[in-house]
C-alpha cells in the first residue's frame, strides 16, 4: 500500500507506565518530523488528558536523548476511560460516557490519526473508539505481558531484570539467615513475571495464578528445606491463589480503568509459613520498582521497532490495528483480535515444565 504522509499525528501514553515508553515515543516522533515532515501532537496523561484536552506538541529536541529514560515524557493515567468517565466532587464519583469529547478534540486538533501506547485496557478503548471513525494505531505494552495477539510487550524484559535482580540479592541474605523469603511481584491475573524472574533468579518456589497452589504443598515443601538447604526463595505472583480461594485484592477503586488493584498475596503466604511451619519468614514486596527506571537493551530495540512500524502502518492508512511481534518481524494485527482474551501462562508450557525440572515447586502437589 502507498505511504501517505500523515499531517497531524496524535500520541498518547495510557494506563500503568514501563520502560521503554520513550523509546517509542521516540521513533514515532523522529521519522514524523524529519522524514514525513508531518507535526506530532502529544497528549498528555492518556485518554484522561484526551477527554480534558490537554496537549503538547512534541518538536525534535523533546525526543532527543530519551531512549534510555524510564516513564513517559508525555505522563499516563490509569483512569482516564473515555466510555465510563470518572469525575469527583463533593457528592462522590459519577461514571459517565465522555466518548464524545475525545471525537470532537479529535477533530479540534486536526488530527488525522492517533497512535496509543498501551496494554489491554488502552487497546480496548482504542478499539471503541476506532468503530467509531478514529483512525488509531495500537502499541502494546506492559510489564505483565499479558496480550494475546504478541510474541511479547515492552516494558516485561526491564521487569524481568529487576525481579531477577532482587530475588539475588534476596537468595543471600535468606541463605545467611536460614530463612524463608517471600517476594511478590506484579502481572495481575498473568503469572510471566513472576515465571521468568523465578526461573532466572533461582527461586525455589514459584506461584502464578494460572496454577492455583495448596498451601500443604507449601509448607512440606519448604520444611523439608529447612532440613536440607536450610533457606527457601518463593516468588510469588500478586494474583497468585489457593486452590479453594481467590486473588487477594488490595483495592476497588471504580475510577481505575481495571477497578480491581491487587496485592498483598506475598504477605499472607509469609504470615501462613511461619504460623504452619515456625520457621522465620520474610516478605518482600517489588512493587513499583519493576515499573521504574531505564529500560533494557531489549526492549529499547523492541520499543523502538514497535514505534517505527506503527507510524508506516497509519501512513499505510492500516488503522483499527496493533503493531505485534511474532517470531522475530513486527506485524499488524486487528485491534479486536489484540483484546479478545488475556494472554496467561499455558500451565503446561516449556518454561513450566523447565522450572519443574530444575525442582522447582509451584507449590500443587
Ligand atoms: O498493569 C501493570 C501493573 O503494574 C500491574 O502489574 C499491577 O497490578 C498494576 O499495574 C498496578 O497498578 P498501580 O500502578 O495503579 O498501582
Amino acid at each position: 500500500m502507498p505511504l501517505v504522509p500523515l499531517q497531524r499525528i496524535g500520541v498518547l501514553t495510557g494506563g500503568g507506565d514501563c520502560p521503554g515508553l520513550n523509546a517509542v515515543i521516540r521513533s514515532i516522533a523522529k521519522p514524523a518530523i524529519t522524514t514525513f515532515n508531518s507535526r506530532v501532537i502529544g497528549v498528555l496523561d492518556g485518554f484522561e488528558g484526551f477527554v480534558e484536552g490537554r496537549t503538547r506538541e512534541l518538536s525534535k529536541l523533546d525526543v532527543c536523548g530519551i531512549i534510555n529514560l524510564g516513564g513517559t515524557i508525555l505522563g499516563t493515567s490509569n483512569k482516564g476511560d473515555p466510555f465510563h468517565f470518572p469525575r469527583e466532587d463533593a457528592s462522590g464519583v459519577t461514571v459517565t460516557d465522555c466518548s464524545d469529547l475525545v471525537l470532537e478534540n479529535y477533530r479540534q486538533w486536526g488530527l488525522d490519526s492517533l497512535i496509543a501506547i498501551g496494554g489491554d485496557g488502552t487497546m480496548t478503548i482504542a478499539h471503541k473508539l476506532s468503530r467509531m471513525g478514529l483512525r488509531i494505531v495500537g502499541i502494546p505494552k506492559t510489564i505483565d505481558n499479558d496480550l494475546e495477539a504478541t510474541d511479547i510487550t515492552f516494558g516485561h524484559d526491564s521487569a524481568l531484570s529487576v525481579a531477577t535482580e532482587a530475588l539475588d540479592r534476596l537468595q543471600t541474605t535468606a541463605s545467611a539467615h536460614h530463612r524463608v523469603i517471600v517476594m511478590e511481584v506484579m502481572g495481575r491475573y498473568a503469572g510471566w513475571i513472576a515465571l521468568g524472574a523465578g526461573v532466572a533468579g533461582g527461586a525455589d518456589m514459584i506461584l502464578i495464578p494460572e496454577i492455583p497452589f495448596k498451601w500443604d504443598a507449601i509448607f512440606d515443601f519448604v520444611w523439608k528445606r529447612s532440613k536440607g538447604a536450610r533457606f527457601s526463595i518463593i516468588c510469588v505472583a500478586e494474583g497468585a491463589k489457593p486452590s479453594n480461594g481467590e486473588p487477594v485484592v488490595r483495592e476497588t477503586d471504580i475510577k481505575r480503568t481495571d477497578p480491581v488493584r491487587l496485592g498483598g498475596i506475598g504477605e499472607l503466604v509469609a504470615g501462613e509459613i511461619q504460623r504452619a511451619t515456625k520457621l522465620e519468614t520474610r516478605v518482600t514486596v517489588l512493587g513499583h520498582l519493576q515499573r521504574g527506571g531505564s529500560p533494557s537493551a531489549f526492549d529499547r530495540i523492541l520499543g523502538t521497532k514497535f514505534g517505527a512500524h506503527a507510524l508506516y502502518a497509519a501512513s499505510r492508512g492500516e488503522f483499527g490495528t496493533m503493531v505485534s511481534l511474532r517470531g522475530r518481524d513486527v506485524v499488524t494485527v486487528k485491534l479486536e483480535d489484540a483484546i479478545r482474551r488475556q494472554r496467561l501462562v499455558p500451565s503446561d508450557s516449556q518454561l513450566v515444565f523447565t522450572a519443574r525440572s530444575v525442582g522447582i515447586s509451584f507449590g500443587d502437589g
